[in-house]
């Protein structure tokens, strides 16, 4: 155990739970990111920027890849760290194991949608001059944590083993007895990999994977959004 166990696996947990519940609920109900910023907006859409300035209508032909994979990639992996988590806490191997192979398939397929969705921002011209820093950000963020997690199980086989360890730590954050030392003996690839993952959770609520927490909630009876600056609204 070293003091950077303690920042990384204590401190850093709870910085980015803080950050990420706390800046969902700042961002959603306050104009945080747009003109109204610091003016309350209770519409749970406080800012206009709660989008996610969709590139489908540039490079149809691999929007599909991208977008299909990465996606279904991101839901998988999602399930297989929970049940992984459960599994590992609990020492039930049928749950360290589904999250080894369904992790797998899971990161090849993010992996590869991630490609093409960092692939379609480089070379398609239209998707390039639409792309700001974050959606650059937020693919490589991904790409790291994926590549990291792939690296540990399927090229250092690591057969799950790591993810005994993460259960019982991860059960610790969240009954608010954190232990360190749960965690503290994981290599290093994969101590980095928990690393980029927590910054990019707190980087999140930021950006505009918020997304996820309205789609598809509301899409079907939704006002239309008007797309036109406030100022055009005058003329
Ligand atoms: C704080 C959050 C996270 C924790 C604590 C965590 C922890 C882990 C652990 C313990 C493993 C298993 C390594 C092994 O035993 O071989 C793993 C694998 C993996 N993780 Fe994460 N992870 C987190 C977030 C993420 C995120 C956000 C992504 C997606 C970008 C991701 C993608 C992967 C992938 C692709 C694997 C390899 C799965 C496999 O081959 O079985 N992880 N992670």
């Amino acid at each position: 155990m070293t003091p950077f166990d303690n920042f990384f696996f204590i401190g850093l947990p709870y910085i980015t739970i803080v950050l990420f519940f706390g800046g969902i609920i700042y961002r959603g109900l306050s104009g945080a990111m747009s003109g109204h910023r610091g003016k309350w907006n209770l519409s749970a859409r406080g800012d206009y920027l709660w989008a996610t300035r969709s590139t489908g209508f540039f490079g149809r032909a691999s929007i599909g890849p991208a977008s299909l994979c990465l996606h279904w990639g991101v839901l998988i992996l999602f399930v297989a760290h929970i049940v992984g988590f459960i599994g590992g806490a609990y020492a039930w191997v049928g749950g360290v194991n589904f999250f080894r192979w369904a992790g797998l398939g899971g990161g090849i397929l993010l992996l590869y949608g991630l490609t093409w969705a960092l692939a379609r921002r480089i070379v398609i011209p239209q998707v390039k001059a639409m792309s700001r820093a974050e959606d650059y950000i937020i693919l490589v963020f991904l790409i790291l944590i994926s590549g990291l997690g792939l690296y540990q199980s399927a090229i250092k086989l690591s057969f799950g083993a790591v993810a005994i360890q993460a259960g019982p730590w991860v059960g610790s954050i969240l009954k608010l007895q954190p232990n360190a030392e749960a965690i503290a003996g994981a290599p290093l690839v994969n101590k980095l990999h928990i690393i980029f993952a927590l910054l990019f959770f707190a980087y999140f609520p930021f950006t505009k994977l918020v997304h996820v927490l309205s789609y598809p909630f509301g899409y079907i009876n939704r006002p239309f959004i008007s797309m036109r600056k406030y100022i055009g609204l005058k003329r």
